[in-house]
Order: C-alpha cells, then structure tokens, then sequence
C-alpha cells in the first residue's frame, strides 16, 4: 500500500486537499486531527482536564471511529456522529491542551497506526502535524503543505462565522502547537509544498504529481 504523509499548519487547506487527492487517486484518507478533537470533546463532557487523562480512560472509554472514505467522511465517539460538532470554536480552543499530553500522542500514534492498517486500498493519505516525522516517518510519500499566514488566514476565515474566531484559530493554535511539534520546516527528505500563489486545484494536482512521482 503506497502511505501518503502530509502535514501543515492550520489553514493551509491540508484537509480539503488531501481529501480531494485521495478521492482522485482512489486512496483512503486519514484525518488525524479529529481524533484530537473528538478526544476533546469526550473529555470536555465528561469534565476531565487534560493532567487528569489517564491510559485507563482512553483506553477503556474513548470509543473512537472514523471513516477512511474521501466521498464519505464522519467522525463518532460511542457511536454518536461528531463530525460537525469538533468543528465548533470551543473544540478548538481547548485542543491544544489535550494534544500536548505525551500520554494523548502516544495513543493517538497507536490509533492511527492501527487505521492505516485497516486500510484495504492501494493507498491512503494521512494527514496532521507530526505524519511526515514522529507518526509515519517511513511513509512512500512525505509532504509538508504550507501558506503563508495571511493567505491561511484568509481561507479559515472563509470556514468560520466570525474573522475574531479565525484569527484566534490561526494564529493562537499555531502558536501552542508548534511548541508540540515543528510542523512549519520540512524535516530531511519531506517535499515541501507552499500553496500560497496556488489554487486549490492546482495544490491537488501539485499533490498528486508528488505523490505519482513516488510510486514504485
Ligand atoms: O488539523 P486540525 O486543526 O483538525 O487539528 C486539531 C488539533 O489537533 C490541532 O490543534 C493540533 C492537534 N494535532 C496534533 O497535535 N497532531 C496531529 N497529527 C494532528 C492534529
């Protein structure tokens, strides 16, 4: 199976690309950052602060799925469809907390291993922060897509109701989760894409070219 690793900076149209660019290639597609979000979510309901996660509790009851279809894709804790719900500002304002628990990205590693494993198609692209470096560094492909700030900013606006809501989810977000993980520099070996004078379309054929380019 050809593993397609692609990381970015929030806005930078990782998610809407690599979905596209799986869809064309006939690829399965792993959004990593839902699993951050739904985790947020379930531990926000059930009034966990991100010290007190435990193994035991993300084990035992962070009952996760997500679909690997680019046509159809929905996210459920428990079996409740979340897709929309992990979208919402408050998600994205606690995220970053949860995400920096070395226990949450151990697990998050392990689930996200374990999906691309389930994966019955030629190929899959995984796409999150830490894909091309911690999660799948071995992946046939490594992209890092980014925009420059003004230009992402622009596009989550685009996304969101109000421009306070995008500049907080562009600029703050980053800000906390780079000091996670460097997802701003391509690591050795990672094909850097910059979308700034791009358009979509021409992002996704960008991404399928490198991508077609790699195949053995
Ligand atoms: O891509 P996104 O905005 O849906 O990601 C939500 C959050 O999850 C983001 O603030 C950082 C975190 N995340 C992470 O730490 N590592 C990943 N591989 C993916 C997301």
């Amino acid at each position: 199976m050809h593993v397609v690793a692609i990381d970015g900076p929030a806005g930078s149209g990782k998610s809407s690309v690599s979905k596209s660019a799986a869809a064309r290639l006939y690829f399965g597609y792993l959004d990593t950052g839902a699993a951050y979000r739904a985790l947020t979510w379930a531990a926000l309901k059930a009034n966990l602060d991100a010290e007190k996660l435990t193994e035991s509790w993300l084990q035992e009851y962070f009952d996760y799925s997500i679909s690997l279809d680019p046509n159809d894709y929905w996210v459920k804790v428990a079996g409740l469809d979340l897709t929309e719900k992990i979208r919402e500002t408050y998600i994205a304002e606690s995220v970053s907390a949860y995400a920096r628990q070395p226990l949450v990205r151990k697990f998050m590693l392990e689930t996200t291993k374990s999906l691309v494993n389930q994966c019955n198609l030629a190929g899959i692209i995984v796409e999150g922060r830490d894909i091309t470096t911690v999660v799948l560094p071995d992946a046939q492909t490594r992209i890092l897509l980014t925009a420059s700030p003004e230009v992402r900013l622009e596009r989550r606006s685009k996304e969101l109701t109000s421009g306070a809501d995008a500049l907080n989810q562009v600029t703050q977000r980053d800000k906390s989760d780079s000091q996670i993980v460097d997802f701003m520099h391509p690591a050795p070996g990672v094909t850097l894409i910059d979308s700034t004078h791009m358009d979509f379309d021409e992002t996704v054929a960008k991404v399928i070219a490198t991508i077609t380019s790699d195949r053995r």
